[in-house]
């Protein structure tokens, strides 16, 4: 595209994660202009057309038809992901699709090959690698200030979706198998298992999970059919071994944090709320910087990912959040399914299954 001309976007829902990062981000980027919403729920599109200027379409046939957008926001429940980014890139749109990328690992491939066919963009909405600690974390791991890098443990979870999703309630399609796929490990561990692989430079290859449903009930009060805990052990590539848990039972505190332990320290992320990266050396030293919050539900910040996808576009990038790195985190995600399954360990499949017709 050239640079003088502006990105013209469109939208696949007018859900939460739109209202307050999506749309929101987009409407200050210069770059871009706000095009059109679609949501089956048409007094939500309606709204959120009324407040930047868009238009509502009134299928979702008539927004990907719409010779005037270039790229698209998928930003639906998990299940309605592959299929719009598929028909979207189809339709000659490049794509920006929220997390977790796909409900299966042969919908995530079939998303990667068709991006590849169409040679538009496909980023998914990854954000924890923007966050400012894990940025500074990521500088300090790669100067080596805490040595070989020998184990970690990451935590995320809050007290549930329920509240922050536009369905809110019990009813929400978080609390849905078959819209959702998996619960606090989908919505929250697939951050870490994405998070993680990016900061240590390793991808994981295998996962022990425990998976349950403790305490989330539906609107007829039953357990949810997907779980609200996961604690897991994962093993990358290059050995280090750690654990990672996702809850939406932390009612009280939300925890999004993570410890990284080497040879010579360890350095903790997101806990002190005035010095969000901790360096502590074996040899007494401490250091301590104040970068800035991890995003969380209730406390939002500037998550820079719609702007990334705008940049890549106008320059021609490759998304460093790309498809096949969002595919290994669900692959991730999987094996701690199948390991909470089967009580066994379970070998991530990192390489996407071959796709027979993009
Ligand atoms: N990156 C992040 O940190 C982050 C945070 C929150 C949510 N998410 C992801 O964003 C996605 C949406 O979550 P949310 O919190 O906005 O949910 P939400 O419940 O607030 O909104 C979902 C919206 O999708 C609409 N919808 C359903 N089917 C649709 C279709 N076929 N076309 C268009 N719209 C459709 C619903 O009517 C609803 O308005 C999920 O995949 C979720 O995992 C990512």
């Amino acid at each position: 595209m050239s640079v003088e001309q502006k990105v013209r976007v469109g939208f696949f829902a007018a859900g939460s994660i739109v209202i307050y990062r999506h749309a929101l981000e987009l409407s200050q980027n210069p770059d871009v202009e706000l095009v059109m919403v679609y949501d089956p729920l048409r007094e939500r599109a309606k709204s959120l057309a009324e407040q930047y200027g868009m238009k509502v379409a009134a299928s979702e046939k008539a927004l990907l038809s719409n010779k005037n957008i270039d790229a698209v926001i998928v930003a639906t429940p998990n299940s309605e992901h592959a299929r719009l980014t598929i028909a979207a890139l189809k339709a000659g749109k490049h794509v920006l699709c929220e997390k977790p990328m796909a409900t299966t690992l042969e919908d995530a491939a079939a998303m990667i090959a068709a991006a590849k066919a169409s040679k538009k963009k496909l980023m998914i909405g990854h954000n924890q690698c923007l966050m400012a600690p894990h940025l500074k974390a990521k500088a300090l791991l790669k100067e080596g200030v805490i040595g070989e890098i020998l184990t970690f443990r990451s935590s995320f979870g809050h007290g549930g979706p329920e509240t922050w999703s536009q369905d809110n309630g019990p009813h929400t399609w978080f609390f849905k198998k078959e819209k959702a796929y998996v619960g606090s490990m989908g919505d929250l561990g697939v951050h870490k298992a994405y998070l993680l692989p990016w900061l240590l430079g390793s991808d994981f290859v295998e996962a022990g999970a425990f998976v349950d449903t403790k305490l989330k009930r539906d609107e007829n009060n039953k357990l949810i059919s997907v779980d609200d805990n996961a604690v897991c052990i994962l093993k990358m590539a290059n050995g280090v071994t750690g654990q990672l848990t996702a809850s939406w039972t932390y009612g009280a505190k939300e925890d999004n944090v993570t410890v990284i332990y080497g040879s010579k320290g360890q350095m903790i992320l997101g806990a002190d709320p005035n010095y969000q990266v901790e360096v502590m050396l074996n040899n007494g030293e401490v250091a301590r910087y104040k970068v800035g919050a991890v995003a969380t539900n209730t406390c939002q910040v500037k998550s820079g990912i719609p702007d990334l996808f705008i940049d890549c576009i106008l320059d021609d990038l490759e998304p460093p959040f790309d498809g096949l790195k969002g595919y290994k985190a669900l692959a991730t995600v999987v094996a701690c399914m199948e390991s909470a399954a089967s009580k066994k360990i379970c070998a991530v499949q990192n390489t996407p299954p071959k796709i027979k017709k993009a």
